[in-house]
């Protein structure tokens, strides 16, 4: 007898193939594929991640299973199929487009699946936990990714499942994003496995700012070293490639990545009012701080330097607090 985590393996995939079928050979999908002209995915995109479409039914990946003899209480375990508390066992994803996530070794275990509807309850469907799919312990696209990480040995890590395919698409395949959770501890070590480095891209919004601030002590303390690119306020990555292309993506985004510590010294400069010598005095207390931080005398050089110009003040007169402020903690 079957495994059961075998045949939760099998359904997946017939049930990826299927999703992509309904999207691209029939006029079920003939709406999502319009929607996914609009949001500039092409033809071979869609063919390259499997995307497909689960049509707005309650029965048809239920029925599909069954005629193929599939435990229908498996499927729910699975998480391809959901029960009503009175038993009933109904299609999970309805009317929403399905991107296939993989596990490293590039098997279907779960699916994402985005709304066409605007005004659906959720934007976003991931499948729930289950004997395949652990969400902090995946990595979108990880296992095509991988040899273009290893050979940078640096990852790019986005928010979005959307992200990583439209920055694909405009030439850069060495994305990987986390699964609308925080960034876990397992999934830090399963980067550094594969890259010294990493250039975070979350969204420029406020969910961002906080995911970014989260996952760069994770990272950290993983061992990876890890910048930040700059994304104008408001937009995620596939915006911004679509308002600006890939030659601007690369030169004023990825090229523009900061080093932690400039990252957050922007982060305090921008949020620092200064209007007065003590406000000042202040800010430059709070920058020596951050810089105190640094383990590498080196690095802390180079950035006590670089405020002593921004403020023209003496390097002598910078050294001397950042001494006063160290013995201070
Ligand atoms: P966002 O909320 O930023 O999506 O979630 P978005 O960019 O506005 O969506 P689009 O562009 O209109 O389609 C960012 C990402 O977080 C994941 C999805 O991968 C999504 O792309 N996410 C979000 C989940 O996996 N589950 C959720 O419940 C929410
Ligand atoms: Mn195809
Ligand atoms: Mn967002
Ligand atoms: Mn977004
Ligand atoms: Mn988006």
């Amino acid at each position: 007898e079957k495994k059961a985590k075998q045949i939760m393996l099998e359904a997946h995939q017939l049930v990826a193939k299927l999703y992509h079928y309904v999207l691209t050979e029939t006029p079920y999908g003939h709406e999502a594929m319009k929607y996914l002209q609009k949001r500039g995915i092409s033809r071979q995109t869609i063919d390259e991640y499997g995307i497909g479409f689960a049509p707005d039914s309650w029965n048809f990946v239920t029925s599909f299973l069954q005629n193929r003899r599939f435990s229908l209480d498996l499927m729910v375990e699975a998480g391809l199929l959901a029960k009503s508390e009175a038993g009933k066992i109904f299609d999970r994803f309805r009317g929403r487009v399905i991107f296939p996530i993989h596990d490293s070794q590039g098997k279907v275990i779960a699916f994402g699946g985005r709304a066409l509807d605007p005004s659906a309850p959720a934007k976003y469907l991931n499948s729930p936990e289950s004997p395949l799919f652990s969400k902090s312990t995946t990595l979108f696209n990880l296992h095509r990714a991988r040899p273009y990480i290893r050979k940078r040995k640096q990852a790019l890590l986005f928010e979005g499942y959307v992200d990583v395919i439209s920055v694909w698409q405009a030439g850069f395949p060495q994305g990987i994003a986390t699964l609308g959770t925080a960034l876990t501890e397992q999934q830090a070590r399963m980067i550094r496995r594969n890259a010294e480095s990493v250039v975070l891209l979350f969204d420029g919004d406020a969910a961002g700012q906080e995911a970014t601030a989260k996952a760069i002590n994770i990272l950290q303390e993983a061992g990876v070293v890890v910048r930040i690119a700059p994304l104008p306020p408001g937009t995620d990555p596939d915006d911004y490639i679509r308002q600006h292309g890939a030659e601007a993506f690369s030169q004023q985004v990825l090229l523009q990545a900061m080093p932690v510590t400039a990252f957050r010294l922007k982060h305090l400069r921008d949020k620092h009012v200064i209007q007065d010598e003590t406000d000042q005095k202040q800010f430059i207390e709070k920058a020596i701080e951050l810089v105190n931080e640094l383990d590498s005398p080196v690095e802390r050089d180079l950035y006590l330097r670089q405020l002593a110009e921004e403020h023209s003040l003496t390097l002598e007169a910078i050294k001397w607090e950042s001494r006063r402020l160290y013995k201070q903690q």
